[in-house]
């Protein structure tokens, strides 16, 4: 199975399934001298652990991270940072009946079409903890651009037909909600909303949104290695993630050209600044330094209690209910696993950047 490295400078390899031995990534190319420790990555973890609401999935699992190499002495060596979580509570008995089917929505079919043979325990590597490895080296690359004054603000835009009002914004309350909304009265109603859900067995989608603040400019390459076409791959490349936009977004698609530019013009220090950002902080592939925005839809968790039409591997059809211990929303543990591919992409393309002008190569090198 080839695809499970991301990054060209700074690179992730996830690895690991569901209810295998355990879960992790090899990260490649972290600079020496970068302080770490398993709390720095921890605390992401526990973003995206299971068991912590009633809207996640019931199987609990402490999700405790080890730091295998690539540090000595509280710091990074510059060689790989290999990390590992163990699976604890693995019930692989839930899922010994779907060997024999294919649950409508998951990767059942495709993998069995294409490898003629899978891990079905938990969707194996197709399962949502495959996210693990992405969420430990993103809390690295997070890092790094923490120290370089960039912050990524992550949070949960909507959920079924429940909105969060831009009036209504605050962003204090984001981590204090199971759900992530930045608006405490529409939580309240995506909640009820979702209870709603869960009584008929049923699950629900929703959309992620996050704002990259104090970008720096001139990140990104102009061909295929555009900076939005890289976040656009990353974000993709997560289970369950339909959609992705920047800036305006689809939106464009209906939009004058006089609305849609953002006009340039001078500030009172002399920078030039755009009045407007419909663009979302990239153009022609390229960062501006103004606030990067994009938003990935997420498509309701594909295990349902209620009875669905599916065929057997030998041909049969038949009516299944979904066993096992699923989430009746992915969107709240999915904030921080587009949180962390976010922060992975501008990393990477941020190292590569540093080559692109012939000045900085000679200040580099003291020549
Ligand atoms: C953080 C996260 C958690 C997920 N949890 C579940 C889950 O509990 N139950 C489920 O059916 N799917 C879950 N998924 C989604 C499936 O892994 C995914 O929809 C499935 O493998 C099919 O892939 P696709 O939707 O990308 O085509 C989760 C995905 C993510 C990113």
């Amino acid at each position: 199975m080839a695809g499970s490295t991301f990054g060209n400078q700074f690179k992730i390899t996830t690895w690991g399934e569901s209810h295998g031995k355990g879960i992790g990534v090899v990260v490649d190319g972290c600079p020496a001298g970068l302080a770490l420790c398993e709390e720095d990555i921890q605390k992401n973890l526990d973003r995206r652990k299971p068991g912590q609401s009633k809207y996640s999935t019931p199987r609990k699992e402490d999700d405790a991270v080890e730091i295998l190499s690539g540090v000595f002495e509280g710091k990074t060596t510059g060689t790989p940072i290999s990390m590992i979580v163990y699976n604890k509570t693995q019930r692989s008995s839930d899922y010994g009946e779907i060997a024999d089917y294919y649950r409508p929505g998951h990767a059942d079919l495709t993998y069995d079409t294409k490898y003629g043979f899978r891990d079905y325990r938990g969707g194996g590597r197709s399962s949502g903890r495959e996210t693990i490895g992405r969420v430990a080296g993103g809390a690295i690359a997070i890092k790094i651009l923490d120290l370089l004054g960039v912050q990524l603000l992550t949070y949960t835009r909507s959920i079924g037909p429940v909105k969060t009002d831009d009036n209504n914004f605050d962003r204090s309350i984001i981590s204090q909600n199971p759900l992530y909304m930045p608006d405490a009265e529409a939580a309240q109603r995506a909640g009820a909303f979702l209870e709603e859900c869960m009584q008929h067995g049923d699950s629900s989608g929703g959309m992620i949104e996050c704002i990259v603040k104090n970008m720096i400019p001139g990140v990104g390459e102009p061909v295929f290695e555009k900076l939005n076409a890289n976040l656009g791959k990353a974000l993709l490349s997560i289970g369950a993630v339909k959609s992705f936009e920047i800036g305006d977004g689809i939106a464009v698609s209906q939009a004058l050209g006089s609305e849609n530019n953002d006009q340039y013009t001078l500030s009172s220090e002399g920078h030039k600044v755009k009045l407007t950002n419909h663009s979302g902080g990239i153009m022609g592939g390229i960062s501006d330094g103004s606030d990067i925005l994009l938003r990935v839809g997420i498509k309701p968790t594909p295990s349902i209690k209620k009875e669905q039409s599916t065929i057997t591997k030998d041909g049969r059809s038949i009516q299944i209910k979904v066993k096992g211990r699923h989430d009746p929303v992915i969107v709240p543990r999915a904030v921080v696993v587009v949180e962390s591919m976010t922060a992975i992409t501008l990393l990477d393309m941020l190292f590569a950047s540093m080559t692109s002008q012939m000045d900085h190569l000679i200040r580099f090198f003291h020549r």
